[in-house]
């Protein structure tokens, strides 16, 4: 290869390089590498902490999802069984109830529209706010539809206390309620879903959409969430 005569390919200059300046001495290349070395390390040590610390959150899987799917596929055979023929509108309380929303609308068999509106009850982590705040409402003229809400679970009951009072006032056709979930013990409000595919006990729960601080909604089955590392 020809060379520039010190022994460097032509075309390339001698010496390190660091953003357009080039580094005079030894030490400087020196600290440089130790200094890259450093922050790579530490930022891949990060990433590998994250996950293992998201893992560790997961206590066990509580519902598997072989068993969600068939009772999602049973109550949408019974809800195809029961509004054939009637107009049905399924609401959906978001966030949490969109995975489950998914997978009913699609176990129904007879048309059905969708509308969604978005009840905020928990604000931090596993602890309730004891709030219902609707910070979007339903784009829909209820009075035309047979209404089912479909919610991911019932806990306290406040949450689709406030959201059936308030289509309730609408005067919809009817007006059903079909939760993933039932925590029983939580319950404030005297509140009973019409249908409710499991029970659980009282523990924080993650997966099928529903989170803790926005995280887990993607887990495929309901898991324990295990609140208490840090
Ligand atoms: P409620 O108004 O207390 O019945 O709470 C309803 C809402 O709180 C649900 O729609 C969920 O979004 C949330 N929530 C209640 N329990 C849990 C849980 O165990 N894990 C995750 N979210 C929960
Ligand atoms: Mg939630």
């Amino acid at each position: 290869m020809k060379n520039n005569g010190n022994g460097t390919p032509r075309g390339i200059s001698r010496g390190v390089f660091y953003k357009g300046k080039r580094l005079k001495f030894e030490e400087d290349c020196i600290i440089l590498l130790v200094t890259i070395c450093v922050v790579k390390g530490k930022c891949a040590m990060c990433k590998e902490k994250n996950i293992e610390n998201y893992n560790k959150h997961i206590k066990g899987v509580l519902i598997s999802e072989e068993e969600i799917k068939a009772a999602v596929a049973k109550a949408g055979k019974d809800i195809s069984d029961a509004y054939d023929g009637k107009p049905i509108l399924l609401v959906s309380v978001l966030k949490g109830a969109f995975v489950f929303m998914a997978d009913l609308c699609r176990a129904i068999t007879v048309p059905c529209e969708i509308g969604f509106m978005c009840a905020k009850s928990y604000y931090s982590g596993t602890v309730s706010a004891g709030v219902v705040k609707i910070t979007m409402d339903l784009e829909y003229d209820v009075s035309k539809y047979h209404v089912i809400i479909v919610e991911d679970i019932l806990d306290t009951g406040r949450t689709l206390n406030d959201v059936v009072k308030m289509l309730k006032a609408r005067n919809p056709l009817s007006l059903k309620v079909i939760t993933l979930l039932d925590k029983p013990e939580r319950r404030v409000v005297d509140f009973k879903a019409d249908v409710s595919l499991f029970t659980i006990e009282d523990k924080f729960v993650i997966g099928y959409g529903l989170d803790c601080n926005e995280e887990y909604r993607n887990l495929p089955y309901i898991a324990e969430y295990n609140s208490s590392i840090e």
